[in-house]
């Protein structure tokens, strides 16, 4: 996809593109909503009408019926789960169409067609139900709806998995290993109950005898942002500051939730961080634009990042510029809004719905 801001934009200072977002934005009044991700750049995230995780967006989306128009600084997940969500006379607006993210990107859905019909041969189909992460294409969240399973988000997962385990004996999990498996093991389910499904292979590369015993089946996808961080950031950070706060996302490898004081998804982190006294040390395994914001805020704590070592950026959401931003707002009624077809939204909004209903 080729994506080019027009010179106005790339040409304008800060001063100016912030100046351009605010009248454009006023002229709307609350016909604009402005809604930004946690891990948004900080003069991006300033200028959201509301800042949250992926759930709270969502629950934001479906709620303001009032605007006409929703400008999602984020990904593109979750600007389509907030059209899919918004009223049918809303437009929802991605200010750069090529931010993705590449761990929904690992769940295509005819490798997911695949596995499903892989279950239905060996006959565990039936018993199953499937439960998306919010990162994953609408196609995916479709099959969902579809199969009466539904979506979770990092901070509504584990009510997610009690949704499913009132209803089948199995779940499927995608696209996310390790908040899958993470979760699994809060549940009470042991290694022996839970089985990686390699999609590079037509079986998963399972015994079918073990895949019939499994009672979680975790789809093979990351976050490589989150999975940089590993058990020993976690060993020398208390080593280095005794009485150091360790605060991780649940994307982050069991290794290291588990050594962790907090995990929670990335409103939880925020609160967290903001509840924790003047002087507290913070290392937070988290993307970076969250920790500097944090660390912005709260000049009296010390807040850094969890590694060390590593910039945990990520890439895709750090594409949004001011400039994407004043783009969008100023020519909104020529840019291109998120359109998803009929039937793929209508069975999508199925298990977003059930997401909702369980948190
Ligand atoms: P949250 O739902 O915690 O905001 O996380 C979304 C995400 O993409 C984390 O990498
Ligand atoms: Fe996707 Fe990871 Fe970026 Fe979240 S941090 S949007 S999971 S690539």
């Amino acid at each position: 996809m080729y994506f080019a801001v027009p010179d106005k934009y790339r040409q304008a200072s800060d001063d100016e593109l912030i100046q351009w977002i605010k009248e454009a934005k006023k002229s709307y009044g609350d016909r604009m909503l402005i809604l930004a991700h946690h891990y948004q750049r900080l003069q991006v995230a300033e200028l959201g009408d509301f800042v949250g995780d992926s759930y709270e967006l969502s629950k934001n989306a479906s709620e303001r019926k009032d605007a006409d128009y929703i400008v999602f600084c984020g990904v593109h997940f979750m600007a389509e789960s907030a059209e899919i969500l918004s009223g049918d006379n809303q437009k929802v607006f991605l200010p750069n169409p090529l931010a993705g993210c590449p761990m929904a990107d690992m769940a295509d859905i005819e490798d997911v067609m695949n596995a499903w019909n892989y279950l239905k041969e060996i006959g565990i189909a039936a018993q199953t139900l499937p439960l998306s992460y919010m990162n994953s294409a609408a196609e995916l969240k479709a099959f969902c709806g579809r199969e009466g399973g539904l979506i979770c988000t990092s901070s509504n997962a584990k009510a997610a998995y009690k949704y499913v385990f009132d209803r089948a004996e199995k779940l499927f999990f995608f696209p996310d290993e390790n908040l899958g498996y993470n979760t699994g093991r809060w549940m009470g389910f042991s290694d022996d109950e839970m089985v990686l499904w390699d999609f590079r292979s037509e079986d998963g590369g399972i015994d079918p005898d073990k895949l019939k015993k499994a009672k979680v089946i975790l789809w093979k996808g990351h976050c490589h942002v989150h999975t940089n961080f590993k058990s020993q950031h976690v060993d020398e950070m208390r080593e280095k500051f005794p009485g150091v706060k360790i605060a991780v996302h649940p994307e982050c490898t069991w290794e290291v939730v588990d050594r962790a004081d907090a995990v929670g998804s990335t409103k939880f982190l925020v609160n967290y961080i903001d509840e924790q006294p003047p002087g507290a040390i913070i290392a937070v395994g988290t993307e970076i634009n969250l920790i500097n914001r944090m660390a912005h805020r709260h000049p009296d704590k010390n807040i850094f990042e969890l590694s060390g070592q590593i910039c945990p950026v990520c890439a895709n959401m750090y594409r949004t510029t001011l400039a994407d931003l004043a783009n969008t707002v100023e020519n909104i009624d020529s840019f291109k809004k998120i359109t998803i077809p009929k039937d793929i939204q209508a069975e999508a909004k199925l298990a977003l719905d059930r997401m909702l209903e369980v948190h």
